[in-house]
C-alpha cells in the first residue's frame, strides 16, 4: 500500500529556512525518515513537494482509489487553502496532518487549520520526529501496526 506524502509551499526551502523554528534536517532527510517508518509498517511513501496549491489538489484527487493514506504537511495552505479542505473531503481514506512547529503557539493566524476537519489528526511540535509519528499514526489507523 502507498501513503501519499504532501509537502506544500516553502518546505523545500527546509535546512535553511528559518532553523531556528523548522530545524537544519532538510525535506528530504524527513522523507528518508517517513519512508524507512513507512516500510517497517509494509508500506511505501509516494511524496511530492509543491509551491502551487493547484498541483496539491491534483495529487489528492490522483491518489482516489490508488493510495491508502495521505500524510499532509501544507505549510502556510492549512491555514487557507480551502481547496485543499474540499480535495482531502473528497478522498475516501485517512488524512494525518503534520507540521515540524506546534503552531497552535505561535502567531494568531496559524491557530486556524482549514485541513484539520478533514484529518483523522494532526502530528505538530516535535520537528523532524513527526514524521515518524505521522507514518506511525497511518499504520495504526490503517490497522497495520502488527506489519
Ligand atoms: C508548518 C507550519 C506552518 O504554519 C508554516 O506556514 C509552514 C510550516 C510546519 O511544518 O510547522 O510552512 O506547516
Amino acid at each position: 500500500p502507498i501513503v501519499l506524502l504532501l509537502s506544500g509551499p516553502n518546505l523545500d526551502l527546509l535546512g535553511e529556512r528559518q532553523p531556528e523554528v523548522y530545524g537544519t534536517a532538510t525535506l528530504a532527510d524527513h522523507v528518508a525518515t517517513a519512508t524507512a517508518e513507512a516500510a517497517r509498517h509494509g508500506l511505501a511513501v509516494e511524496h511530492l513537494q509543491s509551491n502551487h496549491e493547484g498541483d496539491l489538489v491534483e495529487a489528492i484527487h490522483a491518489a482516489r482509489g490508488r493510495c491508502a493514506a495521505i500524510v499532509v504537511n501544507a505549510g502556510a495552505l492549512t491555514h487557507y487553502g480551502w481547496s485543499l479542505h474540499d480535495a482531502l473531503a473528497a478522498y475516501e481514506g485517512p488524512v494525518v496532518e503534520l507540521h515540524l512547529s506546534h503552531p497552535g503557539g505561535r502567531e494568531p493566524w496559524r491557530h486556524t487549520s482549514v485541513l484539520a476537519p478533514v484529518a483523522s489528526g494532526t502530528v505538530a511540535g516535535f520537528g523532524g520526529d513527526g514524521y515518524r509519528l505521522a507514518l506511525d499514526a497511518v499504520a495504526h489507523l490503517l490497522g497495520r501496526e502488527e506489519t
